[in-house]
Order: structure tokens, then C-alpha cells, then sequence
């Protein structure tokens, strides 16, 4: 696998790709890779001549400072992971090369950007929205990856690319989930063992509460959900939103629609890391 570090040097991989008529393939990550990112990786291998994998922590996106020290950045490993699923080309910018001048550029796309996350963190969507369309400019894919454990995010990216008409497709993957049904994320590393086991509950609450379709409101299965999480030391929901799964709006009812998904953030442990999930109930 080659790594290459400035745009230039990026374009001139993908030039030489499409002479040969090669497609291309993107993942867009921030690092710090595990098995939900080798997931993304493995069906763009599958499914493409060329796949490049980004991986740059963008700053734009965090609203809070705290959080984006606290990343884990772990490049070394990222490579030899990429290598083992067969990935070609890995892409690792550094924050002068991508933003050489501040990106004044301001995306809005609400309901779908500014509810739930877009509410408890202000300019994050904004952020992704400029660094994705950054590098749908610069790679040109014919198909880009996103894992659906950020189920909004692929939303929000979606509007984006109807917006700005870029001719790709978006390809969502399924989430990855450890064991204890935790799904997988960067920021599981930063949880002790005990944490881990603890936020395990996060999704086991989601997915039992699947059972009270049909017998329970909205607003019962919504309080089911987060009085059960919050009876657990340790953690402490967020916001959970039972949205339809298109618009992101809020359901009221069952019948509302046919696609109703259940969005979830919550915090974990004494730091502590902020953990997001989803379950699908339609
Ligand atoms: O999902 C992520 O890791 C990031 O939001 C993304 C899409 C790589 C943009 O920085």
C-alpha cells in the first residue's frame, strides 16, 4: 500500500488509476482504525479497482477542544491494517495541507443537521461537510463509504451531495459490534475494561426494546430506553430521539412511518467518552 501525504501527490496516483479506467473507490476516516473501518474498507476492495482510505483528524468538526486531544491517533497501526485488508492507496494530510486557509464555507441542511447531534454539538455537521466535500473534490470516487454507526452523519452527507451534485454514490455499511454488542468505535479504546462491560447496557437497552413495538407508545419505549440506561452506574443518556429514519424528524406514533429508527448518545464513565448508537425499530 502507498501512502501518500499532499494533494498532488494524491492526484497523480488517482491520474495514473484513471488512465487505465480504473474506479475508484473512498473511505474517509479520522484514524485510529478498527474492525467497523476494516468493514468499510474490505466491500470498497470488493467492490472497486482503486481504494483509497483518508485518514486525517479533522479539527473542524470538533466543537469541543477537550475532545479532539483526547483522540486516539495510532497512524503506524492504521497502515498495517489497511495493508492487511488490501487496501492500495492511504491518504494522510496534514491540517496545512487540507486547510491552507481557513474553510469559510458554512453548510446547512437542517432538520437533518441540526437536531440530535447538530443540537448537542453546534458546527460538528458543518465540519464534516467540509472536510467530506474536500475530499469527494480531491478523489473524485466513484463510491464512498461511510459506516451507519453514524447514522446521521450519512444523512446529513447525503443532502450534501444532492446539494453540491456530486456524481458518486454514497454506500452505507452496516454497524460493527463487538461481543457485548458495544458497537465499535475509535473511542472505545479510551474506555477502561470496566467502562467497556458497562456500556455494553447502551445497546442491549436498544435492542430489547425492540420487543415493546406494537404493545407500547413511542414515548413509552423512549422513557423503556433511557430510565434503563441511566439505572446503570457509569452512564448517562445524552438524548435518545426516535426519528424517522429519512427526514430525522421526530415520530409521535408507530404509524408515522415506515422507517423509524431509534438515534442514542450517551456518556460513559468518569472522563467520560460520549458514546453514540441506533437501533432500527421499522
Ligand atoms: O466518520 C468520521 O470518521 C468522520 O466524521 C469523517 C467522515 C471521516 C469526516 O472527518
Amino acid at each position: 500500500m502507498k501512502v501518500v501525504t499532499t494533494i498532488a501527490d494524491l492526484r497523480a496516483e488517482l491520474a495514473a488509476a484513471r488512465s487505465e479506467g480504473k474506479t475508484v473507490g473512498l473511505v474517509p476516516t479520522m484514524g485510529a482504525l478498527h474492525a467497523g473501518h476494516a468493514s468499510l474498507v474490505e466491500r470498497s476492495v470488493a467492490e472497486n479497482d482503486l481504494t483509497v482510505v483518508s485518514i486525517f483528524l479533522n479539527p473542524t468538526q470538533f466543537n469541543d477542544q477537550t475532545d479532539l486531544e483526547k483522540y486516539p491517533r495510532t497512524l503506524e497501526a492504521d497502515c498495517a491494517l489497511l495493508e492487511q485488508v488490501g487496501a492500495q492507496l492511504a491518504f494522510a494530510p496534514s491540517v496545512a495541507e487540507m486547510y491552507p486557509k481557513p474553510d469559510t464555507r458554512s453548510f446547512s441542511y437542517p432538520p437533518t443537521d441540526s437536531v440530535m447531534e447538530g443540537a448537542f454539538r453546534p458546527g460538528h455537521f458543518n465540519g464534516v461537510c467540509q472536510i467530506v466535500s474536500k475530499l469527494f473534490a480531491m478523489v473524485e470516487p466513484d463510491r464512498a463509504y461511510f459506516g451507519e454507526k453514524d447514522f446521521q452523519q450519512i444523512a446529513v452527507i447525503r443532502r450534501m451531495v444532492d446539494d453540491l451534485g456530486f456524481g458518486l454514490t454514497i454506500v452505507p455499511c452496516p454497524v460493527i459490534r463487538e461481543e457485548s454488542g458495544l458497537a465499535r468505535s475509535s473511542r472505545n479504546t479510551l474506555l477502561t475494561d470496566a467502562e467497556r462491560a458497562t456500556a455494553a447496557n447502551i445497546y442491549q437497552a436498544l435492542a430489547d426494546s425492540r420487543a415493546l413495538v406494537g404493545s407500547h407508545s413511542v414515548a413509552e419505549v423512549h422513557d423503556y430506553v433511557v430510565n434503563r440506561i441511566n439505572a446503570v452506574p457509569g452512564l448517562e443518556v445524552q438524548y435518545y430521539s426516535i426519528v424517522d429514519g429519512r427526514t430525522l424528524a421526530d415520530v409521535a406514533t408507530w404509524q408515522e412511518s415506515d422507517d423509524i429508527v431509534g438515534c442514542i448518545t450517551v456518556y460513559c464513565g468518569s472522563q467520560p467518552i460520549r458514546l453514540i448508537d441506533h437501533i432500527r425499530y421499522k
